[in-house]
């Protein structure tokens, strides 16, 4: 159903403060900075071999993210999983009893297609699965 880690989310309160680390200090590239208004996100894509660094910054105060930072702190925010087909994927996980945050895809960075799973039903880390835009 999944065929690798696509990312690794990590909450930032600045992606250029961000970037003095993950680009200059580790050396990784930068492969895009991309906003997502849907999801008042920035968002900064690092490949690094078959995965990436993804960094987000909130770009509004009710965002998702931006709650997150004021609760925990900058970290790892998500962990994403790369399955060729996203709507399979959910139908065998709603099968299966998985709480999902998505029953349906939604559009993120890149145009690829999303959705979450429910944290309560996942150990506490929150869990994205995505499908590579066409
Ligand atoms: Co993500």
């Amino acid at each position: 159903m999944f065929k690798k880690v696509d990312h690794i989310g990590i909450a930032v309160n600045s992606i250029d403060e961000a970037l003095k680390f993950f680009r200059d200090a580790l050396g990784l590239e930068v492969e895009s900075i991309e906003e997502v208004p849907d999801q008042k996100v920035r968002i900064a894509f690092l490949p690094v071999g078959e995965t990436h660094i993804e960094l987000l910054e909130p770009t509004a105060p009710d965002s998702n993210v931006a709650k997150f930072l004021e609760k925990k702190g900058e970290g790892i925010h998500h962990i994403a999983l790369n399955a060729p087909d996203i709507e399979a994927a959910l139908g065998t996980l709603k099968d299966r009893g998985v709480a999902l945050i998505d029953s349906e895809p939604r559009i993120g960075a890149g145009n690829k297609k999303i959705a979450f799973m429910h944290p309560k039903g996942t150990h506490r880390v929150l869990m994205e699965i995505c499908q590579d835009a066409d």
